[in-house]
């Protein structure tokens, strides 16, 4: 496969229906009202030089080499910033536009370092590209002239260099930090020569405002900012268009290869997720795949204080299999179970499941998902009949006003973040239910319309008391409840949420958040037009996760907002897969497509194509698993692509579970932390050594395709398969594509989803089916799945979680932009420089209060257990709470988080946890015997017989 060349039209596309048709050196060309002459002339393939045009970015005008003739009338406009008009008449190759380009690429060549043949873009430069096409041989200037600043090389940041010298002044780099990120990092310092491309206050970049998305670098025609890796290996021969691996975003990449090296990750501009952009972690931190803590062979040992025994494949895979049947044979066929991976693909999740309920014989299967969006599931399946968000990515774009609710998006799904922001400078209104003052409160050019800064733990309350303000002023959509919504459901919620108690008044009491505030936030989603919520971790993970849920859709259905563009309910699901693997069957109590296992017709379907009879009841949760290893009736599991002991809540209970259990098989990259507990190590692949599929956040499918081989010699599902046939239960497929076909075989929202289909359409939002042969961008637009939308009472309960005089403070938790989850990979690139161990946020007060300076060490205590980290202070948390993130196992932050969930789904409460803060010396007592377990617990045997 060679390089995949976008082609750059050099504007973006207009929207306009009306269409306008002119003639381009004599062709005729019909194209929308407000497209340039430029991309007219384009769509013809006609390319006309140009050098701060790009198709990511609005028309600047600044490089004049794109001049054109039009027919009646003076001069030479611009093609990039002049648009298309009816009947025009357009030359672009005259002679007085050659000599003209030429003049203008002299200019540029003459003080330019004339170093082409050394330089890392040779071959990869638009300045040497048009230079080429406007036919420039010499330079009448000479090239001893001034030349632009050379101050020299800022190579502050960890994957890209800025090289002024190099610099031709387009702004492309500045315009792409406004435009596509959102983040206005950069400025032209300086004027004429002298001019500049300045990071923050002339800052380096490192030290600047910059979040190291790289789209300054993707634009930069030139040079002068350039991936520290294409200066390192040379530039990318060929590419392969894959998924992003981290977030539920899903960004399209265009993995570039040189030979089997991957040089970079270019977001790839037909990606309908991504458009185009990324964000750090994507385009840049895919070292992990590489890193010397990779484990690549098999490994075992009889119990967990011996040191791990490199062994054959054969001998891993058959030492897993007969301890799998040696315990059900002597615990019973419930003993064992597994846990699927929301970082592997559609394709591995669904065998994981498969293996357990075919070749386990039960249903002991669950997922991280459970200590997530589990009460998303639960609360949009109870009230619309879907377990997923209602929207695409691009209905933000027709949003006039977005709720956000518990979620942070510029670090936890940034490049969402960013067409978000792109919407709100263009005039939608924001209001943001967050205990914290999040990043979208007040970010250049947009300041939140409304901040409800409510204390963790009481979303219920407020929701429905927006709800309150929504019915008591009479401003439900009360044709859409009619027509959409069962009635009298409606009536009798209606009537709850009429009650004083959920008034704001009321609901400042226990909330915090001042009622005007509510009021003024309730009456705009109801009357700004397009209402689109987007929710996150801060809504699921709570004691009333799936009641937050579920007022959720309660507020979109009485306002209307449901069922069209610019609308919607809208998880920002966690990590690559979550989507997927719930999807795919993950839940101990639904097969794929969400269906329950005690449903006769399903299993039924299942049992045909399977040939083995499946268990009709529901098998254990990942908390209950852990419980029944203490109780002694659950003694095996298969783990793939989870670090459940790191990020799961109540470490200590985990650890007693795995540690009580006879065989714990884990399959992953790394040692990662769960293998302390392990007896079978089998190494995994990573994404960039398979194929397969993905479902982000907007249930889109897309493809992740293989750019290198297995260093570990197998890819996921094929492990699964070797795993499943020493059980006795025969699992084959030539290639993944088939195993999609037996989803869509097995799963109605699936059933016209295919290999073909993906590489056809790119990827496809389920339902895919005969209904719907190119999927389903938007859901419930002509009814809701259910039938009537379902109005539910949300009566709130306070938890059980409450400060007092030993905890008085409240602990939240999250993640930032540059690390992910439990940081197994973001911890193994060049991402740690911007986090290299969490943090304790706390406010000036409280920090005061406790004599704890910015930087000291803290220990932080709960009922469940303490760890000591160091505090930041900072007014991002209100007085009273604090937070932070959990991606470093040496702070172990859910050793505090305690044992409460969601009351539908068993999801942890991470979000709320009363606790203490105290100055502490440095790392406790356990942190120290946990890092010296880990330790232990990591030896390698020496092989017995060297290696030749
Ligand atoms: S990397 Fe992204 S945030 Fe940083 S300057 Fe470039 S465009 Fe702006
Ligand atoms: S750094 Fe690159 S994109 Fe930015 S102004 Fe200079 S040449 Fe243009
Ligand atoms: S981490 Fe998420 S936002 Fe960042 S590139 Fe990957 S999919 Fe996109
Ligand atoms: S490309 Fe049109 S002015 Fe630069």
């Amino acid at each position: 496969m060679s390089l995949i060349q976008d082609i750059d039209y050099g504007t973006p596309a207009s929207k306009a229906e009306k269409q306008v048709t002119l003639t381009i050196d004599g062709v005729e060309v019909t194209v929308p009202e407000g497209t340039s002459i430029m991309r007219a002339a384009m769509e013809v393939g006609n390319q006309i030089p140009k050098l701060c045009a790009t198709d990511m970015l609005d028309a600047f005008g600044s490089c004049r080499l794109c001049l054109i003739e039009i027919e009646g009338r003076n001069g030479t406009p611009a093609s990039c910033t002049t648009p298309v008009a009816e009947g025009m008449v357009v030359k672009t190759m005259t002679e007085r536009l050659k000599q003209l380009r030429k003049g203008v690429m002299e200019l540029y060549i003459s003080e330019h370092p004339l170093d082409c043949l050394t330089c890392s873009a040779n071959g990869d430069c638009e300045l040497q590209d048009m230079a080429g096409a406007v036919g420039l041989r010499d330079v009448r200037y000479g090239y001893d002239g001034q030349r632009h600043p050379n101050p020299g090389i800022d190579a502050s940041n960890p994957y890209f260099t800025y090289e002024p010298s190099k610099c031709i002044v387009c702004s492309r780099c500045v315009r792409a930090c406004e435009e596509v990120q959102g983040t206005f990092a950069l400025t032209i310092a300086g004027r004429g020569f002298d001019s500049v491309v300045s990071p923050s206050m002339e800052q380096p970049f490192f030290d600047s405002e910059c979040v190291s998305c790289g789209a300054c670098v993707q634009a930069c025609p030139t040079a002068t900012l350039n991936e520290k890796s294409v200066i390192e290996i040379g530039t990318p021969s060929r590419a392969i268009v894959t998924t992003c691996a981290y977030c539920g975003v899903g960004c399209a990449f265009k993995a570039e290869m040189r030979g089997d090296e991957l040089v970079r990750m270019v977001p790839y501009k037909d990606g309908k997720a991504n458009r185009g952009h990324s964000c750090v972690k994507g385009r840049f931190a895919f070292g992990y795949a590489t890193h010397k803590d990779r484990i690549l062979n098999p490994m075992i040992r009889e119990k967990i204080t011996d040191p791990w025994r490199e062994v054959s494949w054969d001998e891993a895979i058959n030492y897993a299999a007969s301890e799998f049947k040696r315990i059900q044979a002597k615990y019973g066929r419930s003993s064992v179970g597994g846990i699927t991976s929301s970082r592997c693909t559609n394709e591995e999740t669904f065998l994981v499941q498969k293996l357990i309920r075919a070749a386990f014989g039960n249903n002991n299967v669950d997922t991280c998902a459970r200590v997530c969006h589990s009460p998303t599931g639960y609360g949009l399946k109870t009230t619309y009949g879907t377990s997923a968000g209602t929207q695409d990515f691009d209905s933000v774009e027709e949003s006039n006003v977005m709720m956000i609710i518990g979620a942070n998006p510029t670090d936890g799904h940034p490049v969402f973040a960013s067409r978000m922001k792109t919407r709100l400078r263009d005039g939608a209104k924001l209001i943001i239910l967050d205990p914290r003052r999040i990043d979208l409160v007040r970010t250049p050019h947009i300041e939140a319309d409304y901040h409800l800064p409510l204390r963790p733990g009481t979303n219920v309350a407020v929701v429905t008391s927006l709800s309150h303000v929504i019915v008591t002023e009479g401003l439900v959509n009360e044709k859409f409840v009619r027509e959409r919504c069962d009635w009298d459901e409606f009536q009798d919620w209606a009537e709850f949420v009429s009650q004083d108690r959920h008034s704001p008044e009321e609901v400042e009491k226990l909330s915090g958040v001042p009622a005007d505030l509510i009021r003024g936030a309730a009456r705009l989603y109801a009357t700004g037009g397009n209402g689109a919520i987007y929710y996150g971790l801060g809504v699921t993970e709570h004691s009333q996760g799936s009641t937050t849920v579920m007022a959720i859709a309660n507020l979109a259905m009485a306002t209307g907002n449901i069922g069209r563009r610019g609308v919607g309910v809208n998880p920002l699901r966690g990590q690559n897969n979550v989507q997927g693997s719930c999807d795919m069957g993950s839940f101990p109590h639904e097969v794929s497509g969400y269906r329950h296992v005690s449903e006769d017709a399903t299993r039924a379907m299942f049992e045909a194509l399977w040939g083995r009879p499946l268990d009709e009841e529901p098998g254990l949760r990942i908390p209950n698993m852990m419980d029944a290893a203490l109780d002694g009736s659950f003694k095996g599991i298969y783990i793939q692509g989870e670090d459940i002991l790191q990020s799961d809540p109540n470490t200590q209970h985990m650890a007693a579970g795995l540690a009580a259990m006879e065989c714990v098989v884990v399959q992953d990259l790394f040692l990662i932390e769960t293998a302390n507990y392990a007896h079978v190590f089998l190494p995994g692949s990573t994404f960039l050594e398979k194929n397969g599929t993905f479902t982000n956040a907007e249930r889109r499918i897309q493809m992740v395709r293989k750019v290198m081989a297995p260093k570990n010699g197998y890819e996921d599902w094929e492990i699964t398969c070797l795993l499943s046939n020493a059980l006795g239960y025969p699992m084959h497929y030539d290639h993944p594509s088939e195993i999609m076909d037996e989803i869509a075989k097995l799963t109605p929202t699936f059933a016209d989803v295919s290999f073909k289909k993906l590489d056809e359409l790119g990827s496809v939002q389920w339902p895919c089916n005969a209904a719907a042969p190119e999927g389903t961008p938007i859901m419930h637009m002509n009814g809701f799945v259910r039938g009537k939308g379902k109005f539910v009472i949300t009566e709130y309960v306070a938890t059980d979680e409450k400060t007092g005089p030993r905890f008085p403070l409240l602990l939240t938790t999250g993640r930032i932009l540059s690390q992910y989850n439990v940081g197994a990979q973001t911890r193994r690139t060049a991402n740690v420089v911007w986090h290299e161990e969490d943090r304790l946020e706390i406010h000036p007060h409280d920090a005061e209060q406790r004599g704890v300076r910015d930087g000291d060490w803290v220990k932080l205590s709960s009922r469940a257990g303490e760890t000591s980290l160091r505090a930041l202070i900072t007014e991002r948390v209100a007085p009273g709470v604090v937070y932070t993130t959990f991606h470093h196992p040496s702070t172990q932050v859910n050793v505090v988080t305690t044992e409460f969930s969601d009351w539908a789904t068993n999801c942890p409460e991470y979000k709320v946890t009363a606790v203490q803060v105290m100055p502490s010396n440095g790392p406790s007592e356990w942190q120290e015997e946990y890092e010296e377990l880990t330790r232990q617990s990591r030896r390698i045997a020496e092989p017995l017989v060297a290696a030749e």
